[in-house]
């Protein structure tokens, strides 16, 4: 069933050269603005609508996550975030995102076992990753592997069966951490470690990565709670880049694998998950406490293409509420490390305090996001910051994978393709290469 569509008075456009006028339905939805729908805008008077980075445009119809940029407000599926981060764990939030309620006790307990039962990956992934070289970007592994696995698992690629599409979400959320973990070894030359099924979805996650064949891995239950919460914070974000990106390769009929591959593509990008690999090489650069004033007006500069990472996001125009519990987080771990006295933290502390008295980024409203103390708590639990975006990956799997499930159970979903201002050549007629001017026209070119 389609989607219920709540309307309100309709929108008039009125164009003053022609006298022409057109209505525009505007929908309304359970929060937020409403938006005017503008599907037959082209058919009812031939123009296309411009808004390159989609800032006013709502690419679907989601009842998912819900985010208020000027409130600072995130919720997944009706829930506060920061309840979710204190309260709940993170197989319970992968439910939630994909089912759209809390489970009952007994299917948590059924939800957990499934998704345990999933994490072994087939034997012959190994082969795939002797392929990469050593020094290869994690994220670029798991881009190649995740994308491999619809070769490997045939039989839940027919979305259009409930029972392979549910297998195919099940397995994408079991098997990603995994991936992660043979991801980390191999680039550290260790041997692979098997997942174990005693143990948690975090505790597993932390066994495959910092444990080795002559030495079991002590887990501390609070690094566990603090890696899950990690995960829980990045588990879904509405429409942004990543996700925008799985929806749209999904929309084609691309198969889950290798949607939420294209998915780890986009999230890869340095103004995306990247930033918090970017945070901690900004810190490590800024060094000392001394030289923030200098890193402050390098950011504010229009000549410098420096900008202050972890800092500002096209949504929250307020502290966004997934930097409030990191920020929380990063002081828990340190403590629980014996690390209060880390010297990025301190720097961290600081330039937020300086850049949010600043008026440059007072009048941006330009606040900390999830990737500005991140990197700290991944960093002290003893990760390499090329690892750090493959944990975001980890955790963000679940949104990508539940919005993609709901993308395919919407009967409105069409094959995404959008339009263009076309500002190109007008059609002209080809020569052929004799008679074409003699001189290169792309010097530059031939540089490289
Ligand atoms: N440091 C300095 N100035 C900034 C910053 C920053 N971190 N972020 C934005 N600005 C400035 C821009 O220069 C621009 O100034 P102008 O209006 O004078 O031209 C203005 O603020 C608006 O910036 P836009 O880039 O237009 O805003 P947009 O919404 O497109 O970008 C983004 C959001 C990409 C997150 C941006 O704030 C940024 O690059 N931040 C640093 C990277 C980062 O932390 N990314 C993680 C985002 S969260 C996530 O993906 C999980």
């Amino acid at each position: 069933m389609t989607k219920k569509e709540n309307k309100k008075k309709p929108f008039t456009l009125f164009n003053n050269e022609t006298g022409q006028s057109v209505e525009l339905p505007v929908l309304m939805g359970t929060e937020g603005p409403d938006v005017l729908d503008i599907r037959n805008l082209y058919k009812d008077t031939g123009l296309f609508t411009y808004d390159p980075g989609y800032t006013s445009t709502a690419s679907c119809n989601s009842a998912i996550t819900f985010i208020d940029g000027n409130k600072g407000i995130l919720h997944h599926r009706g829930y506060n975030i920061k309840d979710l981060a204190n309260k709940s764990d993170f197989l319970e939030v992968c439910y939630l995102l994909l089912h759209g309620d809390l489970p009952s006790p007994e299917d948590k307990q059924k939800f957990e076992n499934v998704i345990q039962r999933h994490t072994m990956v087939h034997e012959q992934l190994v082969n795939l990753y002797r392929g990469f070289r050593r020094d290869a970007h994690p994220m670029a592994i798991m881009v190649g592997v995740v994308g491999a696995l619809s070769a490997f698992y045939h039989d839940s690629t027919d979305f259009s069966d409930i029972n392979q599409r549910m297998i195919a979400c099940h397995r994408l959320i079991a098997k990603i951490a995994t991936i992660g973990a043979m991801a980390y070894k191999y680039s550290i030359g260790q041997p692979f470690v098997y997942p174990k099924n005693n143990l948690s979805y975090c505790e597993n996650f932390l066994h495959m990565t910092f444990s080795v064949p002559t030495e079991d891995y002590i887990i501390n239950p609070k690094i566990s709670k603090a890696m899950d919460r990690f995960f829980i914070l990045h588990a879904d974000h509405e429409q942004n880049a990543s996700t925008s990106t799985v929806r749209l390769a999904g929309s084609s009929g691309a198969n889950p694998f290798a949607c939420i591959a294209a998915g780890i593509a986009s999230l890869w990008g340095p103004a995306h998950g990247g930033a918090n690999e970017a945070v901690i090489k900004m810190l490590e650069e800024i060094g000392d406490i001394s030289r923030i004033p200098e890193y402050i007006n390098k950011a504010k500069d229009k000549n410098d293409d420096f900008r202050l990472m972890g800092f500002g996001h096209r949504v929250y125009k307020n502290y966004d509420p997934r930097a409030d519990v990191m920020k929380i987080t990063a002081h828990e771990v340190l403590k629980e490390l014996n690390m209060e006295d880390d010297k990025l933290l301190k720097i961290a502390i600081e330039l937020e305090k300086i850049a949010l008295k600043d008026p440059y980024f007072i009048e941006k409203q330009l606040y900390p996001n999830v990737d500005f103390y991140s990197g700290i708590i991944l960093k002290a639990l003893g990760f390499p910051t090329s690892m750090f975006t493959v944990l975001f990956a980890i955790g963000r799997t679940v949104g990508w994978i539940s919005q993609w499930k709901e993308m395919i159970e919407d009967p409105i979903n069409k094959i995404g393709r959008p339009r263009q201002l076309y500002s190109g050549k007008k059609a002209r007629q080809y020569e052929i290469v004799e008679s074409r001017e003699k001189k290169s026209i792309f010097q530059w070119l031939w540089k490289n």
